[in-house]
């Protein structure tokens, strides 16, 4: 695995506390966030044999596992900027006999040249992001991805009704707020229009426990 320059950045862990992160799982299991979400991310990128994808954030790896079981020809990189994290995806992705690059690094710097990747795949990184490291990862998800390249954001969205949003108060309690707020407010896409994606549009949206997950697309011309 590489190593990050700055090892001294804080970053929110996958279930806001270090302590959980071995029952991350476990615990997202049980509130029902698994397969079918990951499954809907990978469909809705339309991967193919011979393209090299990314997973940015890539927890325990199970996307990234998916991706590869369902297209053994993909090249598949998952990054994430914790090593605990990475240690039980990589076990997992051995087991799965998956072979996955795992990367250790962060999303606001990512360590591949311009022009790289045919997708990035996301799932639950963003509202762990603050507002400015959410615009740096927009602006280095368009630097790697190759021209027509794609990218699948899925993410805590503009909740559906007043239920959804006080639900969402309690990733905000674990998660922080100002990570989150903009998740809240719906403002991911614009993060995407800014940092200079195109066709930037929401393809579909689930009401969960914790809120509406929103799944977004957006397009490096
Ligand atoms: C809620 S977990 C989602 C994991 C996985 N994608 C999934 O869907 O289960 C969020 C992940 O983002 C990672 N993360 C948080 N901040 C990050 C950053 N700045 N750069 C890279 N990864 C980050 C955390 O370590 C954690 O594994």
């Amino acid at each position: 695995m590489k190593e990050p320059r700055n090892d001294k950045k804080i970053y929110v862990p996958a279930l806001g506390f270090h302590r959980l992160t071995p029952l991350y799982d476990w615990i997202a299991g049980c509130a029902g966030y698994g397969f079918r979400f990951w499954y809907t991310l990978m469909m809705q990128a339309q991967l193919e044999d011979e393209q090299r994808v990314l997973d940015l954030g890539s927890g325990t790896g199970s996307l990234a596992i998916l991706i590869k079981q369902c297209f053994p020809g993909i090249e598949i990189s998952a990054l994430d900027c914790d090593p605990k994290i990475l240690s039980l995806a990589s076990r997992k992705a051995e087991r799965a006999q998956a072979g996955i690059h795992f990367v250790r690094a962060f999303a606001e710097r990512l360590p591949y040249p311009d022009n790289y990747f045919d997708r990035i795949l996301s799932s639950l990184l963003f509202h762990h992001l603050t507002g400015d490291s959410k615009r740096k990862t927009a602006i280095e998800m368009l630097r790697v991805l190759k021209p027509g390249g794609e990218m699948y954001v899925m993410d805590w969205g503009r909740a559906a009704n007043p239920v959804m949003r006080c639900l969402f108060f309690t990733v905000q309690l674990v998660d922080g707020f100002d990570n989150t707020c903009d998740n809240a407010a719906g403002r991911l896409p614009v993060f995407f229009e800014q940092a200079g994606f195109c066709k930037v549009g929401q393809l579909q949206a689930f009401n969960t426990i914790f809120g509406t997950l929103a799944f977004y697309r957006a397009v490096k011309a």
